[in-house]
């Protein structure tokens, strides 16, 4: 029997990217992300600007998406798109453009969870990269997501863990803020943290039962430790700069193995998949390859551009989805507080 060929174009739209991807038979053909410069002005994302840079960046994304892949739009099996969780005015842009072209095309239309495409990113077909085996512990960490997530098969995940307050990118984010960094602040900390002394300032670490995190107390006590400097010192932030951005990640990298470790025990499960934006710390990803030795872990780190939003991994969801005849109802709606 002759292998189908299955193209799938995918759109994300939850939060301040937008981003369109083609797929054939689980390998990306094309990945295009449009980012939002708007939000850096104000310091974190604006719901209301980031669903109009979505609307006026939504066709011309998906065309390049297409004219990247070389595909036409009339070879396409089924369109997927994410439905949730994220902004809503930002997902309905997604949404809505999503059922139309499906419609107008007459093929199925796929609806993906977010957190579930964070994961299931791991599942494209990437030539160096290996695919985690069943069942395993994954991490989603990024700006808008902080959970552990026991995954039993594609479609069968259970969340473990979750943060209660701010997600880790939002730890790094305002703390960045605090010290006078540009947003988002996560890579710029990362770097001079590379320079800086890591045990230089010690913050606690917040106490929350089983495998929750929080990490509005941090931003707080980050707050309040260079309060007090200043005071003794106007010049304290620029002076230690380098080590405070040390010690904070040091203390955030802290927290996270702490409850990877928690879970491992609490699973029995070693194979760990990382996904998110704040899974390109290189703290962290050093902190999970010694994880490898100290505790016999196996990670799973994907690709770059597969961990920050994309719609690569919305399409490897929607691949997976059209394997199994899983298609949506074109009277679909956004949700934006989507579990997985
Ligand atoms: O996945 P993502 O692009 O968008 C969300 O869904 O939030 O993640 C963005 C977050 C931001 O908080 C950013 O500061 C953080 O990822 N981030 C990093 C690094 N690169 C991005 N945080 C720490 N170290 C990095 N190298
Ligand atoms: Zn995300």
């Amino acid at each position: 029997m002759a292998i189908q060929n299955i193209y799938i174009l995918a759109i994300e739209s939850s939060c301040d990217d937008t981003a369109a991807s083609v797929m054939l038979n689980g390998k990306i053909l094309s990945n295009v992300v449009a980012g939002q410069s708007i939000h850096e002005a104000y310091g974190g994302v604006v719901p209301e600007l980031a669903s109009r840079a979505h609307q006026q960046n939504i066709v011309p994304v998906v065309d390049q998406a297409l004219k990247k892949a070389n595909v036409d739009k009339n070879q396409l099996n089924a369109v997927a798109f994410t439905r949730g969780p994220g902004l809503m005015g930002s997902l309905l842009v997604g949404t809505s453009f999503a059922k139309s072209l499906a419609y107008g095309l007459g093929i199925p239309l796929i609806d993906v969870n977010h957190m579930q495409a964070h994961i299931l990113a791991h599942f494209i077909d990437e030539e160096g990269f290996e695919k985690p085996p069943f069942p395993f512990l994954a991490m989603t960490i990024s700006g808008g997501h902080t959970q552990i997530v026991r995954v039993n098969s594609h479609f069968d995940m259970e969340v473990i863990g979750e943060t209660i307050d701010d997600a880790v990118g939002e730890a790094f984010d305002k703390s960045g803020k605090l010290l006078g960094l540009g947003y988002p602040a996560g890579p710029e900390i990362d770097r001079r943290a590379k320079l800086g002394n890591p045990k230089a300032f010690k913050f606690t670490k917040p106490k929350v039962d089983g495998l929750n995190f929080s990490f509005s107390g941090l931003k707080t006590a980050i707050l309040y430790f260079i309060q007090k400097e200043i005071k003794a010192n106007p010049n304290f932030i620029e002076e230690h700069l380098n080590d405070i951005c040390a010690s904070i990640q040091y203390t955030i990298i802290g927290i996270l193995m702490d409850k990877l470790k928690l879970a491992t025990k609490a699973t029995g499960l070693t194979h760990i998949a990382i996904g998110g934006g704040v899974s390109a710390n290189t703290g962290i990803r050093q902190a999970l390859k010694n994880g490898e030795a100290k505790f016999g872990w196996t990670t799973y780190v994907p690709k770059f551009e597969f961990t920050t939003d994309n719609a690569a991994m919305i399409a490897i969801v929607g691949y997976l989805k059209y394997l199994e005849q899983d298609f949506a109802e074109q009277s679909v709606t956004a949700s934006s507080r989507l579990k997985i």
